[in-house]
């Protein structure tokens, strides 16, 4: 097996769980959180400092290496892994989102999706086929399944026909994997806020054996509840001796609840975007660097983080960077923001061993937002 799931740890009052992911490319310790490199690089971070600041996976997009600079040349070059000098593990994401919130004209049949780049306006096509296609030539150690992410809100008729599509789909990836003693595959969830089809879609999904499940559909604008009573709809039902990836999750509340609901892995842009437009995320909440009360400020960024940034620059420097439009200001937010989730999960791994995260969440919550809620 390509990926292999190891549980060390159940809470005993909360569904959260403490475990390691082993990948061809390194150990995962899980919770984790897996910060986005869609282009074949994390923005405006080097290899070295994403290591550094001890992210152990990465995530990537099929969709867009397919359109630039097309698998065969991540291929020519010995691979995702060798292209983008990254030795440890990745988790590239199917294309099938990424059609659905980026590309033009796109129509959906049951054969795949036929869309147009947002690049060039071409009119191509990925079908579950070419989805695994691209992701073997691209050779991450996650793979995902092609899926069909219904938008929010979405009819009940619709969400239905959508995740028996997300089945059949699977079915046509497994067959069409070529290389799964390297590559785990992961089946990917859906249903909608439909508990009802959300229970049938993990009842399908899960009749076949696979090395993780991931919960798709959700963060796509419905209430924070919403996707909580989601969850738990969703992970007790999940085999416990599998991963479960919640995708395209990543605020620091979202992070901490979905653990406590039994989510092992998490996706999102939300840390590096937000740091290229000057938003930090620091243990008393947000700050946005901007600001013109920071001009004279010459305390860190957080002093409570040990990050490169915090140990070396104040809040007055990034403050002009970011004024002065200086390309440094992107790197060092970025690299605060992504160690202040990776630290924060490092928190809530080690809470999780003490029996201590419903503790740990209401302290977090506290100091980062002002309130339990
Ligand atoms: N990223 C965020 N949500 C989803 C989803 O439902 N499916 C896929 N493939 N990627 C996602
Ligand atoms: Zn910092």
């Amino acid at each position: 097996m390509a990926v292999r799931y190891e549980l060390i740890k159940t809470c005993s009052q909360t569904g959260a769980r403490l475990g390691r992911l082993h990948t061809p490319h390194g150990t995962i310790d899980t919770p984790a959180f897996m910060p986005v490199g869609t282009l074949a690089t994390v923005k405006t971070m080097s290899p070295e400092e994403l290591k550094e600041m001890g992210s152990g996976i990465i995530l990537s997009n099929t969709y867009h290496l397919f359109l630039r600079p097309g698998q065969d040349v991540v291929k020519e070059a010995g691979g995702l892994h060798q292209f983008m000098n990254w030795d440890r593990a990745i988790l590239t994401d199917s294309g099938g989102f990424q059609v659905f919130s980026l590309s033009d004209l796109r129509k959906i049949t049951e054969e795949g999706v036929s869309f147009r780049s947002h690049l060039s306006g071409e009119p191509l096509f990925i079908s579950p086929e070419k989805s695994i296609e691209i992701q073997n030539a691209l050779g991450a150690d996650i793979i995902m399944a092609f899926d069909e992410c219904p938008p929010y809100p979405a009819d009940r008729d619709y969400v239905k026909q959508s995740m028996e599509r997300t089945y059949r789909w699977l079915k046509r990836c497994v067959d069409a994997h070529q290389r799964p003693e390297e590559q785990g595959l992961f089946g990917i969830v859906q249903g909608g806020m439909y508990g009802d089809l959300r229970k049938e879609s993990v009842r399908q999904i899960t009749s076949i054996d696979l090395p993780g499940y991931a919960i798709g559909g959700l963060s796509v604008g419905e209430p924070k509840e919403l996707m909580y009573e989601a969850l738990e709809q969703t992970t007790p039902l999940l085999p416990t001796d599998k991963p479960r990836y919640l995708m395209g999750v990543g605020s620091p509340d979202a992070l901490v609840e979905g653990v406590l609901r039994g989510v092992d892995m998490f996706d999102c842009v939300l840390p590096t975007r937000i740091a290229r437009n000057g938003t930090t995320m620091t243990s008393e909440g947000r700050i946005v660097v901007r600001n013109a009360k920071y001009t004279r400020d010459f305390g860190p960024l957080d002093p409570e983080c040990d990050c490169y940034t915090c140990r070396n620059y104040s809040r007055a420097y990034l403050r002009h960077l970011f004024k002065a439009e200086e390309t440094l200001g992107l790197r060092l937010t970025t690299y605060h923001n992504l160690y202040f989730l990776l630290k924060l999960m490092e928190g809530v791994r080690q809470a999780i061993r003490e029996d201590q995260l419903q503790a740990f969440r209401d302290q977090f919550f506290t100091k980062y937002y002002g309130s339990t809620n």
